[in-house]
Parts: structure tokens; C-alpha cells; sequence
């Protein structure tokens, strides 16, 4: 986390794909994505097509990221944190 994370009110830093992204506070990882990666998260098994949110509630897994290590995780259901390592 760099020294200006979190030195604006409301507002957090954190790494997506090692790059530096700036969110407010609230924002879902998803989103945070979708600032910095133009909405994509993964890339299919078979095909290698990209994937990105579709329904923003946790049900079609389409958002699912690697945060802090921890793979499959769903990115429309997690808030972002200052620090926090996202991974697509
Ligand atoms: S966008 Fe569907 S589970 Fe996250």
C-alpha cells in the first residue's frame, strides 16, 4: 500500500493485477475491477474467452478473483480494503 492510500476521506488503495486502483469506500472488489482490468476477471477454462460480472449478487460466480491469495473468490460480494491484493 502506498503512503497516500487512505489519505483522502472515503477513499482506499488497493492492487489489481499489481497495479494500483482507488476506490471509495463501499465499493465492491467487482467494481474495483472493472475500473482498472475493463470489466474482466478471468478467462474461461476451455476457450479462454473473457469473463466478467453479470448478475452483481453472487449467484453466477462470474466475478470470482483471487484476493490476498485466496482464489475463487466472488468479487461482486466483498468490499474492498486498503492494502488488499486482487488478482484476476
Ligand atoms: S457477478 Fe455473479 S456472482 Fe458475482
Amino acid at each position: 500500500m502506498s503512503s497516500e492510500a487512505g489519505s483522502r476521506s472515503g477513499e482506499l488503495e488497493l492492487r489489481v493485477d499489481g497495479e494500483p486502483v482507488r476506490v471509495r469506500a463501499g465499493t465492491t472488489v467487482a467494481v474495483a475491477v472493472m475500473r482498472a482490468r475493463a470489466g474482466v476477471t478471468r478467462r474461461s477454462d476451455r476457450l479462454g474467452e473473457p469473463r466478467g460480472p453479470l448478475c452483481g449478487v453472487g449467484a453466477c460466480f462470474e466475478c470470482r478473483v483471487t484476493i490476498d491469495g485466496r482464489r475463487h473468490r466472488r468479487g461482486c460480494s466483498l468490499l474492498c480494503a486498503a492494502g488488499m491484493e486482487v488478482t484476476t
